[in-house]
């Protein structure tokens, strides 16, 4: 089944079913001046010990990017690693992955996902944080009320922080409904976020968010190794070299494994023009 999908048209936004499938693909996109954020496909779990096996799973990612020599990091999922479960379950198994992630020189960036998650994201990030866990990054989400506020409370951590609008469906009490609220609270996040002295990843395929974030780090003299761009693999290639060929870092956040359902079907909903795509792939295919 998972395979046949792909077929359909998750193949774009899905980079392999195997660890083996997405090494080429990193080797590639490496190759064209891209860094990658890697994730394995999950959320939910619903047991303890399919926690620590994706805990194993993501030790293993790491090690092969290390021998690999990629320039990859990690994003992942707090419920993937049982938050669903528990707050402590979730914490252990990210600072298992964190640690290991240290001993690699690497980084692991810490999914945001819907609402009822923020309070035990951010209170598990701050925890790494003040473990000394220094290479663990978070993302902020401009379309909840609550965000600037978040900022600022982080903001004595010098976070390194993902901004993105928000992918899930929130109610009109905790986040903007209409997109240019959203827009808006977006381009002023990128700015509070680039002055306030952590590192920024802005996290966008809107070139006006894109333009306006430029402009503000020429105007603010912010430098290059202060932030990156980063989008999502298979989403609008022609602006993911365009900012490259601008000289900024873009990092590709793109994500494997077999469990590709769920992540699939929050691209299609967030442009219903990819389901033409599908479709159009189902009947050539
Ligand atoms: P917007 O939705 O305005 O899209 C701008 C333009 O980009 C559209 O007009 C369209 O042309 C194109 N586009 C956008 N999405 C597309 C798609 N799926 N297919 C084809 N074209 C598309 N969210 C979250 O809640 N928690 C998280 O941790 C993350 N992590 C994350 C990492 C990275 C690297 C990215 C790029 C995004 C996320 N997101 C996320 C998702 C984010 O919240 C948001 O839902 C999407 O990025 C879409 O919003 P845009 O900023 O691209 O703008």
């Amino acid at each position: 089944m998972a395979a046949k999908g792909l077929q359909l048209g998750a193949r774009r936004f899905v980079a392999g079913e195997t660890l083996d499938d997405f090494v080429e693909i990193v080797r590639e996109l490496n190759r064209g001046g891209f860094l990658v954020a890697s994730a394995i496909l999950g959320e939910q779990v619903a047991s303890e010990g399919e926690t620590h096996r994706t805990t194993a799973e993501y030790k293993q990612l790491l090690s092969r990017i290390a021998s690999e020599g990629l320039k990859a990091n990690v994003a992942l999922k707090l419920t993937h690693l049982g938050l669903g479960i528990s707050e402590s379950l979730a914490s252990e198994n990210l600072a298992e992955i964190v640690a290991h992630a240290a001993r690699l020189t690497t980084s692991i960036r810490v999914d945001m996902e819907d609402s009822a998650r923020v309070d035990a994201t951010l209170r598990i990030y701050r925890a790494m944080r003040k473990a000394r866990h220094d290479n663990v990054g978070a993302v902020l989400q401009a379309y909840l009320y609550r965000t600037p506020a978040d900022l600022e409370a982080l903001g004595d951590c010098k976070p390194n922080l993902r901004l993105v609008k928000g992918a899930y469906l929130e109610p009109p009490s905790v986040a903007y409904a209409k997109k240019p609220d959203v827009d808006a609270a977006f381009k002023r996040l990128i700015e509070h976020a680039l002055l306030a002295g952590g590192y920024t990843a802005i996290a966008t395929h809107d070139e006006d968010a894109i333009r306006h974030a430029s402009s503000f780090i020429r105007a603010k003299v912010i430098p290059n190794d202060r932030f990156e761009f980063q989008m999502l693999y298979g989403v609008r290639p022609a602006l993911q070299k365009h900012v490259r060929d601008q000289g900024y870092t873009v990092r590709i956040a793109a994500p494997f494994g077999r469990e590709w359902y769920p992540y699939f079907m929050r691209r299609l909903a967030e442009r219903p023009a990819n389901v033409a795509f599908v479709l159009r792939s189902f009947l050539k295919g």
